[in-house]
């Protein structure tokens, strides 16, 4: 396993911040910069985006945790995303991804143990017609079912 990515300093956060405080409406921008850059939103930026921003932590927490995208904690090497849309449920959706779940033994924004992969449920990913769909590591995949779904999960490392 490889050492975990360290945690980005208070100064490096508040960098970040500072480039996007001319935005009106800078709290989401802010928000896609600090995850695209530490690949997650560390609990530590909530205040320094508060206090920037002259919101309460809860604000910036409640934002967090409305946007299924941002994440609270760094995610594995591979990001499996299922679609939970009606089209894909409607074809099998439900039964690949409890599959997929029971695989990595890992409940929904969990990482496996390895730190090899993170499963998400998502919206839609526009490939509605190829039902079941996913997303592997920003590809979609579409037409899946359990046997191709568990051997894209091993080739990602699960
Ligand atoms: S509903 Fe799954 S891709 Fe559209």
């Amino acid at each position: 396993m490889q050492n975990p990515t360290p945690a980005p300093t208070d100064p490096e956060i508040s960098a970040l911040i500072a480039d996007y405080l001319h935005l009106e409406g800078p709290l989401l921008p802010i928000l896609h910069a600090i995850q695209a850059t530490f690949g997650h939103i560390p609990q530590t930026a909530v205040p320094l985006i508060a206090g920037a921003l002259n919101v309460t932590n809860a604000e910036v927490h409640g934002v967090v945790s409305f946007y299924h995208d941002f994440r609270e904690v760094p995610a594995g090497r591979h990001v499996v995303k299922i679609c939970r849309a009606e089209a894909c449920q409607a074809m099998g959706g439900t039964a690949l991804a409890d599959g997929a779940l029971a695989k990595l033994g890992v409940a929904w924004h969990g990482t496996t143990p390895n730190g090899n992969v993170t499963i998400e449920p998502v919206y839609c990913l526009g490939l509605c017609a190829c039902a079941p769909a996913a997303m592997i590591d920003g590809k979609v995949v579409g037409r899946l079912d359990a046997a191709r779904m568990s051997k894209l999960l091993t080739e990602a490392g699960a």
